[in-house]
């Protein structure tokens, strides 16, 4: 039975693959026998998870791309092509916002944020689908996603979380409209995870010290997640064990969307 959860043979692409959930992703994709392109800005990060994956005995094809960069998308699955001839997989990872207020986020801070996290996703998933209808032999495409784009998190998010309810639906929509091709089209919905990106944003100075108490008060299961909280369900939804689930937005969150926030988790 366990079969149905392996990668073998499988070619994936990962972009934002240099830190974080991306990174932590791409090695259990390896793990789980497939073979990588990953994508990132961060040159050194991309070369240390090529390492591992290439530690695991997996192939690892490293491409420096700026995933809102149009032009650098297309030469990211030109080498796709040419490396590997098939993409299997597909994990948009990458994040990129100004915390800023509504009242005072300017218009180009929108579009950069916009610009890398919802319209990058979507230039990736386009260019993955195209090849999959191609083929003929179907594929997962998988959208990091957020707790932000299902419900208001406040403190200046407010870009990003708009983006990330974009990301929800693009999922939504994707899933039906290449359904009849056999590409599945789903999202993971993290909460607060101790990535990089995180652990900085809680060591600024200009952070609120009482941030991590007030955050778990949102998790029942009282913890932050760490980045291989991600893996197995990312690993599910790329593998034929998940070959009749599509358009689903799939929290990995320790319940934070499962609770009401009137509710509460101290009894
Ligand atoms: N960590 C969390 O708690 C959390 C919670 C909810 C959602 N997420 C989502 O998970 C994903 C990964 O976040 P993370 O916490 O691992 O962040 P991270 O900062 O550790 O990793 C993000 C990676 O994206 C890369 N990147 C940024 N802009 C890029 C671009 N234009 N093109 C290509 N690569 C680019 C960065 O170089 C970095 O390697 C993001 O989509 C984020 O919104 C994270």
């Amino acid at each position: 039975m366990l079969k149905s959860f392996s990668l073998e043979g499988k070619v994936a692409v990962v972009t934002g693959a240099a830190s974080g959930l991306s990174q932590a992703i791409a090695i259990g994709f390896a793990a789980a026998g497939a073979d990588l392109l990953i994508a990132d800005i961060n040159h050194d990060g991309l070369h240390e998870t090529a390492r591992s994956i290439r530690a695991l005995g997996q192939k690892a094809e490293v491409c420096p791309c700026d995933i809102a960069d149009e032009d650098a998308v297309d030469s990211l699955f030109a080498r796709l092509d040419d490396v590997y001839g098939q993409v299997d997989i597909l994990l948009n990872g990458p994040f990129a916002f100004n915390r800023e207020k509504p009242a005072r986020l300017t218009l180009d801070d929108w579009n950069d944020a916009i610009a890398v996290c919802l319209t990058g996703f979507f230039l990736c998933a386009q260019q993955a689908g195209r090849r999959m209808i191609e083929r003929g032999a179907g594929g997962s495409i998988i959208s990091i996603g957020s707790i932000a784009g299902a419900s208001a998190l406040g403190r200046g998010n407010f870009v990003y979380s708009v983006a990330k309810a974009g990301v929800h639906q693009m999922t939504r929509e994707l899933a039906v409209e290449w359904a009849g091709q056999g590409i599945r089209v789903n999202a993971l919905l993290p909460a607060q995870m101790l990535t990089p990106s995180v652990l900085r944003w809680l060591e600024d100075p200009a952070t609120d010290e009482g941030l991590v108490a007030h955050l778990l008060k949102g998790i029942p299961m009282n913890r932050m997640g760490e980045p291989e909280d991600i893996v197995g369900p990312a690993v599910f939804l790329a593998s034929d064990a998940a070959a009749f689930v599509t358009g689903t937005l799939l929290p990995v969150d320790g319940g934070n969307l499962a609770l009401n926030a009137g509710g509460s988790h101290k009894w």
